[in-house]
């Protein structure tokens, strides 16, 4: 039994998907979250000031001493994984690519449509990935950079988004020939109602839910499941806007949490 928290980060509100999904999950599970608030969105930025960011979160997770951090951030999780893996040889860290994958090759789909931030997908990491596991698998990739920064502005559940929604996959979606599509970004299991009225043909693949299957079974024969306890969970974002505040209130009112500000020195 190990009742640290878990470290989860992303560049803001997009982690606490995952976060929504270890609750329902593994509820005695104690979650220390880092929201980069002040920084996002990192899917418009530069390979290394992504891996600069995510090092100063995990540092500071770590030195929180969690007992394992969740990168719940695909932008991420392309650009720094291997990084943080060699920073903290001893920390075991997921990244929330690997787990979707393995479930869409598990799931013998014959084709995957992939959405995700700019720099996810210029990387093509996902592309790359379900090559490996199985290469004749067809891929097709698509960028919808606005979405984050709609969703970090609390406009998750308007028109304005679902005509977004609809700007960026509409061609995609009518000219490739794929069933299965996975939200590549943390932030876009927010905006999975848009996407299953507009196509509701397509099968959704969450990476925000599928790190979490992957973790429960590791917890699970590691002996690190927590026990009941009074641990209270920690939101912490470098910018405490309005609408995170709102949304940590929203989703995770049943439990006992609070928020804090914290800042790095740039
Ligand atoms: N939630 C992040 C992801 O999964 C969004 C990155 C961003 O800030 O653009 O990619």
């Amino acid at each position: 039994m190990d009742n640290r928290p878990i470290g989860f980060f992303d560049s803001g509100l997009g982690g606490l998907t995952s976060v929504m999904e270890l609750h329902e999950a593994l509820p005695n599970e104690k979650v220390l979250y880092f929201g980069d608030t002040a920084r996002t969105p990192y899917g418009s930025k530069s390979p290394e000031t992504i891996r600069e960011f995510a090092g100063q979160i995990v540092d500071y997770l770590v030195s929180k001493d969690v007992k394992l951090i969740i990168i719940a951030c695909n932008t991420v999780t392309a650009m720094a994984l291997d990084d943080l893996r060699a920073r903290y040889p001893d920390v075991p860290i997921y990244g929330v690519i690997g787990p979707v994958v393995r479930k869409v090759v598990s799931d013998g789909c014959r084709n995957v449509g992939i959405i995700a931030t700019k720099a996810t997908i210029s990387s093509d990491i996902y592309a790359k990935k379900i090559k490996e596991l199985d290469p004749s698998i067809e891929t097709y990739s698509l960028a919808c950079p606005a979405i984050v920064p709609l969703v970090e502005e609390g406009f998750t559940d308007t028109e304005i988004m679902e005509k977004t929604v609809e700007y960026y996959m509409d061609s995609f979606v009518k000219e490739n020939d794929f069933d299965n599509l996975i939200l590549g970004c943390t932030h876009y299991p927010l905006v999975a109602d848009h996407i299953r009225k507009l196509y509701p043909d397509l099968t959704l693949y969450n990476s925000s839910a599928e790190v979490v299957n992957e973790l429960k079974e590791y917890l699970t024969e590691n002996d690190m499941l927590a026990g009941p306890n009074e641990f209270q969970d920690r939101y912490y974002a470098s910018d405490l806007s309005d609408n995170f505040i709102a949304m940590t209130d929203i989703m995770f009112k049943d439990r006992d949490s609070k928020i804090k500000l914290v800042k790095f020195e740039n």
